[in-house]
């Protein structure tokens, strides 16, 4: 018996990265989905791969028209939609506060913010009436600390948290839980991405990516798609029907600080530094 037999999903940026894991998982626990996402190439062909409980529909989440047609396919083609993952991301603008140029902050929120409030719009459309279903964003480890993504995709990240929480508890009575998936550092094409590649040379980033960030977190590895796609299946299934307006972070403890095995002097080698330091200066102590 599968984890989500049964039940019928959306999942946008489903193409590449944590997107597509979550749907290969939730295939494989039982579910049939709607790949929604701007990449045709890789969309078809994943869907071609999923079988018949698979349909991609070419969505732009920041298109209202666009993701109101992928909730109306999942309710026309499967029968009904009781679980919306909204994880379509782009890495966003970068650079310094006063070089940020104000297109790509639009396109960025465009993408995150308004593309979240979108799907939350359109799921609840169909959830609220029926009484039942399960809406996931995806916000980040950013939404808490600097450095973890640009400006712009920090707030956005923020924004999607906060949209989390209010939602949640304007639908809980209403039998739909909003909850969000908070990542840490997880080997997708987003790096590559961000580095200005596209298509296939960012997937080929995504070995390097998993070598380059395996010190981020106390647990020594990168994050993995697929353990993204776990906490979304969870927070989906059943199993999950009292968490309501969480925002639940796969990181690794990345949010826990830096490793212990990371600082740049251990407690120790510190103490001993201490204590030397007062040895050498003891006389110049004594003097004053
Ligand atoms: N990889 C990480 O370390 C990490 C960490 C925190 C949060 N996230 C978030 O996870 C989500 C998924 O990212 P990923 O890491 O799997 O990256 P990814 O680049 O592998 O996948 C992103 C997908 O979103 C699609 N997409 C981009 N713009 C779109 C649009 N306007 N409409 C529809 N689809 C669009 C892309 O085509 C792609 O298939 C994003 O929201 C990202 O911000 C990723």
């Amino acid at each position: 018996m599968g984890r989500l037999d049964g039940k019928r999903a959306v999942i946008t940026g489903a193409a590449s990265g944590i997107g597509e894991a979550t749907a290969r998982l939730f295939v494989a626990e039982g579910a049939s989905v709607v790949l929604a996402d701007v990449d045709t190439g890789r969309g078809e062909r994943l869907a071609a791969e999923l079988g018949e409980r698979a349909s991609f529909v070419a969505t732009d989440v920041s298109s209202e028209a666009d993701v109101t047609a992928a909730v109306a396919t999942c309710v026309r083609v499967f029968g009904g939609l009781e679980v919306m993952f909204n994880n379509a991301g782009v890495p966003g603008a970068s650079g310094g506060i006063e070089d940020i140029d104000v297109a790509s902050w639009d396109h960025t929120l465009g993408v995150h913010l308004r593309g979240v409030f979108l799907g939350i719009r359109a799921a609840a459309r169909v959830m609220r009436p029926q009484g039942y279903g399960s809406i996931i964003n995806t916000s980040s480890v950013a939404a808490f600390r600097a450095n973890l993504g640009g400006h712009a995709y920090s707030a956005a990240k923020a924004a999607i948290r906060q949209l989390t929480v209010t939602t949640a508890n304007e639908l809980g009575e209403h039998g739909v839980r909003v909850n969000a998936v908070c990542p840490g550092a997880v080997a997708t094409a987003i790096f590559g991405r961000a580095a200005g590649l596209d298509g296939e040379a960012a997937q080929r980033t995504v070995g390097f990516i998993t070598a380059a960030l395996s010190e981020a977190a106390p647990i020594p590895r990168t994050g993995q798609p697929v353990d993204i796609a776990e906490a979304v299946l969870w927070l989906a299934s059943d199993a999950a029907s009292f968490v309501n307006g969480q925002a639940i972070a796969v990181d690794g403890g990345l949010l826990t600080g830096t490793p212990r095995r990371s600082r740049p002097v251990s407690t120790e080698e510190l103490f001993a530094l201490l204590r030397d330091a007062a040895e050498q200066t003891a006389g110049e102590s004594a003097d004053t």
